[in-house]
């Protein structure tokens, strides 16, 4: 019912399951960078006439929606960045160096991997990876055993495991970081498509935005950085807007979260992911996680119909991705078939190699759901899985 308002629908018969990867857009969110482009396009906080105070207005509107939406209780504890890739990394690289451990989760996106490895962080050498059991579940005990033994430690978990759906309890992890006087982070990738996330509520220190999953724009995201710690945080890279005075002797920077925005910022981006959150306001979380709810179960009942499926967690807990392999059968080649028979859905590590090895298979199959999918896309899906199958064992 709400596939309406997307565009990218209006023409098209695809069944797009793919919404781990990047999510459509709604008519309002183009059209809110069209009008940027098309009728104020200036820079922001620098030039003072009226379609630079125009622009300068919306992107810090934007920042304020944002804010509100995930109930931060300042605009400076807002900062935006490229997505939650440029997140982790300007956290990695501009606050985590006096932390002698980083402990993640073995869900993580290589986002959540990759920059720790950046530091000369290995296993055992600066960085923990807490076990998860068979049905891909956050081992609590092993995590409390981590927090006793690493009294300096970094948290960096994902809220929503984009491969898998399977959901972290953000609130109890942080508890528990907390008490052994450790930091957390929280890549927040998948969250907004699905679920309403209040970071006071939550208690988390650090949270990571993507706009392009969220039904924005690409290219846009945010951090979330509790205030207590904006002091501790230095610039990631600094230039035009980040300054208040330069000379040749030395330059002093503005405050959060000025001073952390260098250069020109995606404005038209940013403007944008604004209105993919009054468009997802206006849908209300309420509908979206009752729809999803409905489908996810749907999409799980008919998967189950065919034969030698196996999956790797079951849908307790989990949100969005469903992940499976069919015995016997390569996920590439099951793929490319369905792709033919239009169907988008991603196959492959799902940048998510440390967990695939660990489960002893090189990729899945992967539908992942948004709030605009329904039964007809699932029953194409089912279809098309069907005759792939039928063809590739032939
Ligand atoms: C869990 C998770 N973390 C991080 C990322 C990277 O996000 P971005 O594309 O905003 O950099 C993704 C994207 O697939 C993801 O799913």
């Amino acid at each position: 019912m709400f596939k309406k308002d997307f565009p990218y629908f209006k023409n098209s018969e695809i069944a797009y399951l793919d919404n781990g990867a990047t999510t459509q857009k709604p008519q309002c969110v183009i059209d809110a960078q069209v009008e940027y482009y098309e009728k104020y396009c200036a820079n922001t906080h620098r030039s003072n006439f009226g379609d630079a105070n125009k622009a300068t207005t919306n992107y810090e509107g934007a920042r304020k929606i944002l804010k509100e939406f995930i109930n931060a209780s300042g605009n400076e504890e807002i900062i935006f960045t490229k997505g939650v890739s440029e997140s982790i990394n300007f956290i990695a690289s501009s606050f985590v160096s006096k932390y002698e451990t980083v402990i993640i989760s073995s869900l993580e996106h290589h986002s959540n991997i990759v920059p720790w490895h950046m530091q000369g962080r290995t296993i055992g050498k600066g960085l923990e990876v807490v076990k998860c059991d068979e049905n891909l579940s956050f081992d609590f005990d092993h995590f409390e055993k981590l927090l006793s033994q690493n009294k300096n430690a970094f948290v960096s978990v994902t809220h929503i495991s984009n491969a898998f759906g399977k959901i972290h309890d953000i609130k109890e992890i942080t508890r528990l970081a907390h008490k052994y006087g450790a930091v957390v982070m929280i890549d927040g990738a998948q969250s907004l498509a699905h679920m309403k996330v209040d970071v006071q509520d939550l208690d988390v220190d650090f949270f990571a935005i993507s706009a392009h999953k969220t039904f924005g724009p690409t290219g846009v995201g945010a951090i979330y950085v509790k205030k207590e710690h904006l002091a501790d945080l230095l610039p990631y890279q600094t230039g035009g807007a980040t300054i208040h005075e330069v000379d040749y002797h030395g330059s002093t920077l503005l405050d959060s979260p000025y001073m952390f925005e260098a250069g020109t910022q995606n404005i038209a981006g940013v403007i944008g992911f604004a209105q993919a959150l009054e468009y997802i306001k206006h849908v209300g979380y309420e509908n979206i996680e009752t729809i999803e709810k409905d489908v996810y179960t749907y999409l799980d009942k008919r998967l189950r119909e065919i034969p030698d499926i196996e999956f790797y967690n079951d849908i307790e807990d989990s949100v969005g991705s469903r992940s499976f392999n069919i015995k016997g059968l390569i996920h590439d080649d099951v793929g490319i078939l369905v792709d033919k028979m239009k169907i988008a859905l991603r196959v492959g590590h799902h940048c998510a190699q440390p967990i695939m090895k660990q489960l002893g298979i090189k990729g899945t199959i992967r539908v992942s759901l948004a709030f605009y999918n329904n039964y007809t896309d699932i029953d194409k899906l089912i279809l098309a899985l069907k005759k792939a199958i039928s063809m590739l064992k032939d």
